[in-house]
């Protein structure tokens, strides 16, 4: 199959790419390298020399080149803007790259006879904050997102069932919860876990945003991947990609310190503002339309960024804290 992947370079993306390239598949990547890594690409590289990578901006007229020339069966769209706080700054250059970096491709997509785009949205943020109950979100509830990014990934599912409805194209938009796993930036906004391993292996201090039992849906890259490549055959809309077990900080806290053996009691911070308190995620439908379930638990899931972690620092990869 002929697959190509926005976003290849980043966190997640370049763990689909290593997924798509041992399944055989014909992929080419397409990533800026603004957040993504070379470093991420190496192991797929090395080992399929038939990788091809271009570096290009979703929303240049090369890269819509690049996908008509290609004409992939399946578009998977994973780069983005991912930064919430940058979209409250900057909601111009987050719709220029979430919503005309979408249209660029799909127009090009289409124009080239793609069947499906597996699009990356994003569970934490389309439904926005939670009714008093707290009840996990379904893909069935009104999205009402609270911020600039949560409108982008939201607007996005919009686009991609109007041209589904006009050209065809089919989608399965894939509302992630908090994913984790090696290769995630300890820097970022989302990746608590890789924060706090990072401070963890490097003796420092883990500091907690308010109170520490605030929940998220925390999902393992590797089945993030199963689900992704579940969508490349079956799967239609939006779906959602979680384990359905809220996790609190607290938690995250407790498995990082047991997967790197330390002792480390946190700091406790003032609470974001603004901050969702609970988000969990309904995840039957992924079960029904992606025959597909969570399966990697959460200190499996910890250990395995601790492992990386260790193993880059050792190597002296100066991304990881
Ligand atoms: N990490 C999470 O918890 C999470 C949760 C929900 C949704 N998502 C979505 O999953 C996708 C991947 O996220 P990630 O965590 O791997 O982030 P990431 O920053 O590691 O990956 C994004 C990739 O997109 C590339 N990119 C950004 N702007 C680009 C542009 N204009 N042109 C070409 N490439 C560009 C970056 O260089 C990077 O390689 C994003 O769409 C994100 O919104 C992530």
């Amino acid at each position: 199959m002929k697959v190509i992947v926005t976003g290849g370079a980043g966190f997640i993306g370049s763990h689909v790419v290593d997924a798509l390239c041992r399944a055989r598949c014909d992929v080419l990547v397409i990533d800026d390298f603004s957040t993504g890594r070379r470093e991420n690409l190496a192991p797929a590289v090395a080992g399929h020399p038939e990788l091809r990578v271009v570096e290009a901006d979703i929303r240049s007229p090369e890269a819509a080149a690049v996908v008509e020339e290609f004409a992939p069966e399946v578009l998977v769209h994973f780069a983005a803007q991912m930064s919430v706080k940058v979209s409250m700054r900057d909601p111009r250059l987050d719709a220029s790259v979430n919503v005309l970096g979408l249209l660029n491709l799909l127009e090009a997509a289409r124009r080239s006879g793609c069947r499906k785009v597996v699009f990356a949205s994003s569970g934490g943020t389309v439904y926005g904050a939670p009714g008093p109950d707290a009840a996990p979100r379904d893909e069935t509830d009104p999205r009402v997102p609270q911020s600039f990014y949560g409108l982008t990934k939201s607007v996005s599912v919009d686009y991609l069932r109007l041209y589904r409805e006009q050209y065809g194209t089919e989608y399965a938009a894939l509302a992630l919860g908090n994913v984790y796993g090696p290769r995630q930036d300890p820097y970022g906004e989302a990746g608590v876990v890789a924060i706090f391993a990072g401070r963890m292996l490097g003796g420092l201090p883990c500091v907690v945003n308010g109170d520490g039992l605030t929940t998220r849906d925390f999902v393992h890259v590797d089945d993030v991947v199963r689900a992704v490549t579940a969508a490349l055959r079956t799967g239609h809309g939006l779906i959602n990609i979680g384990t359905g077990t809220p996790t609190s900080v607290l938690d995250v806290h407790a498995a990082v310190a047991l997967a790197v053996g330390s002792d480390d009691r946190p700091e406790f911070g003032p609470a974001l503002t603004g901050e969702v308190r609970h988000v969990s995620l309904r995840v039957d439908r992924a079960g029904r339309e992606l025959g597909w379930r969570a399966r990697v638990g959460l200190d499996e899931g910890v250990a395995t960024v601790v492992d990386w972690m260790r193993d880059a620092r050792s190597r002296g990869l100066g991304a990881v804290a």
